[in-house]
């Protein structure tokens, strides 16, 4: 029996022009899921993934409250139902931790407004949605395992992904069992943000039994089993190849 494209599940993919975004999408799409790509700035790019995926494009810099505000509105507007969400775009800026002065106030402000606020923002304008999934909505947050450890790029961005693990288990307790909330919290993943940090891929290849990165492809199975697993809500899932085991 065919299923009707408009049986098939909806979902949005913030950040899906790069590295585990567009990993999440592609994987999505080849599992039957319609998806609306999202950037920031890489339009052409967006589109053509889009149309290769047989998705829309939606652009929205997630910097700008009313541009997140707008992006549900504007991905429902192409296929009019949405299912999932993944809340994957983020920023990131290597600040060492010792240097109290170099993570300023503003850049406490950006870090937090894309990787934490914004996320909120979507959740609250996906949820109406959500709640109208046929199987139950669900939301994936992208974290990081500096929100689990003492680690990560800087304390603002370590800070901001510990922030939305809460926020993870504090939405699950709320919307279940309605809509399911999960994190998936990935160590190093190869992708354009960590491609100059030569002591992270260092540190990964001599000390996580894994003995590599995470691919991208990799952290897309994960999401896309959290998304196919009915039961699970208000998990913090850690993807980092062992490394947290050392
Ligand atoms: N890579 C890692 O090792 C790693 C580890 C743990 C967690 N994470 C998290 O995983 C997520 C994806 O990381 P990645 O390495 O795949 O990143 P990436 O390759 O740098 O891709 C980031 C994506 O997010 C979009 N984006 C960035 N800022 C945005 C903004 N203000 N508004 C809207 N879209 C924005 C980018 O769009 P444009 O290109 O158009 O700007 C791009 O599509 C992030 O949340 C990151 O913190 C990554």
């Amino acid at each position: 029996m065919s299923i009707e494209a408009g049986d098939r599940p909806v979902a949005l993919v913030t950040g899906s022009t790069s590295g585990i975004g567009e990993a999440v999408a592609r994987r999505l799409a080849a599992d039957g899921t319609r998806v609306v790509v999202h950037s920031r700035r890489s339009a052409e790019t967006g589109r053509a993934l889009a149309a290769e995926l047989g998705g829309a494009y939606v652009q929205a810099d997630l910097g700008v409250e009313e541009e997140a505000r707008g992006l549900v509105a504007r991905a429902l507007d192409h296929f009019g139902r949405l299912d999932v969400l993944v809340n994957n775009a983020g920023i990131s800026r290597p600040i060492p931790h010792a240097d109290l002065a170099a993570a300023t106030p503003a850049d406490w402000r950006q870090l937090l407004e894309v990787n934490l606020i914004a996320p909120w923002v979507l959740c609250t304008a996906a949820l109406p949605a959500l709640r109208r999934s046929p199987g139950g909505g669900s939301i994936v947050n992208i974290t990081s395992h500096a929100g689990v450890r003492p680690k990560g790029s800087s304390v603002p961005y370590a800070a901001s992904k510990a922030a939305l693990n809460h926020v993870t288990r504090l939405l699950a307790a709320a919307l279940g069992p309605d809509v399911r909330v999960n994190a998936v919290a990935p160590g190093l993943v190869d992708t354009p943000m960590t491609k100059d940090w030569a002591q992270a891929h260092e540190l990964w290849r001599d000390r996580a039994p894994m003995h590599r990165p995470a691919r991208p492809a990799d952290v897309a199975d994960l999401v896309a089993s959290v998304i196919g697993s009915a039961y699970l809500t208000g998990e913090v899932i850690v993807l980092d190849g062992g490394l947290n085991l050392t």
